[in-house]
């Protein structure tokens, strides 16, 4: 199949979505639809985050150096594409859509009670790349309802998460597993054999 040459985009699809929750040193809390953020370290626990400037969200992360980020279920869908089109600029995003705020261990942002997942983060690095600006921030506590939880580990499938196209705008769900790593040992074909030697 023959290949376009395309307008250049960071196109690592599909990304996750997340809430993150946040709030000033004053006044009430904010949240946000997140979808630019990723893993960035094992050990220490660290996750990167974009967010442009414009939003209130960078605002009170750039005040107080924290956030929490929020995994939200399936079903909590409407929810997080509403904190993701209206700005707490504007109205009080946790009242409306009747989230409930609750207190961290290490974090003055609240933790979401609807989500399942919360990590409590501590900012340690910001880079101003251009539209976005990058906050690498360490995970300094992490909780998750118990009903999620099985021997210390979450359970992704009881989680429900769903997934992002933010080029395209679409949410993804994840329905079936489909593999576990490491399942192609021992079934691959294997190096293609050298043709014998002509006599
Ligand atoms: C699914 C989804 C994902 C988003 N991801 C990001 C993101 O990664 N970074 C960002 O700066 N804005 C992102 N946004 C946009 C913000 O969530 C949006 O501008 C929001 O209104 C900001 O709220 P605030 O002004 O209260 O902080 C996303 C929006 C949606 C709907």
């Amino acid at each position: 199949m023959p290949k376009v040459t395309l307008e250049r985009t960071a196109f690592l699809v599909p990304s996750p979505l997340i809430l993150l929750s946040c709030v000033g040193e004053e006044g009430s809390p904010n949240v946000m639809g997140l979808a630019w953020a990723s893993v960035a370290c094992a050990i220490p626990p660290t996750v990167s985050v974009a967010i442009r400037p414009e939003r209130l969200s960078y605002n009170l992360i750039r005040e107080t150096g924290e956030f929490v980020l929020n995994i939200p279920p399936a079903s909590l869908l409407r929810t997080v594409d509403f904190c993701g089109v209206v700005s707490g600029r504007d109205r009080d995003k946790l009242a409306e859509a009747r989230l409930t705020p609750m207190a961290g261990l290490k974090v003055r942002s609240p933790l979401i009670r609807e989500c399942p997942v919360n990590m409590e983060c501590v900012v340690r690095q910001s880079l101003v790349l251009g539209s976005h600006v990058l906050f690498l921030a360490e995970v300094v506590a992490m909780h998750a309802d118990d009903g999620v939880v099985e021997e210390g580990s979450v359970i992704v499938g009881r989680v429900a998460p769903l997934a992002y196209d933010p080029f395209g705008g679409d949410y993804w769900s994840l329905k079936e597993v489909v593999a576990h790593q490491g399942f192609s040992e021992g079934t691959m074909p294997g190096p293609i054999e050298p043709a014998p030697k002509k006599a």
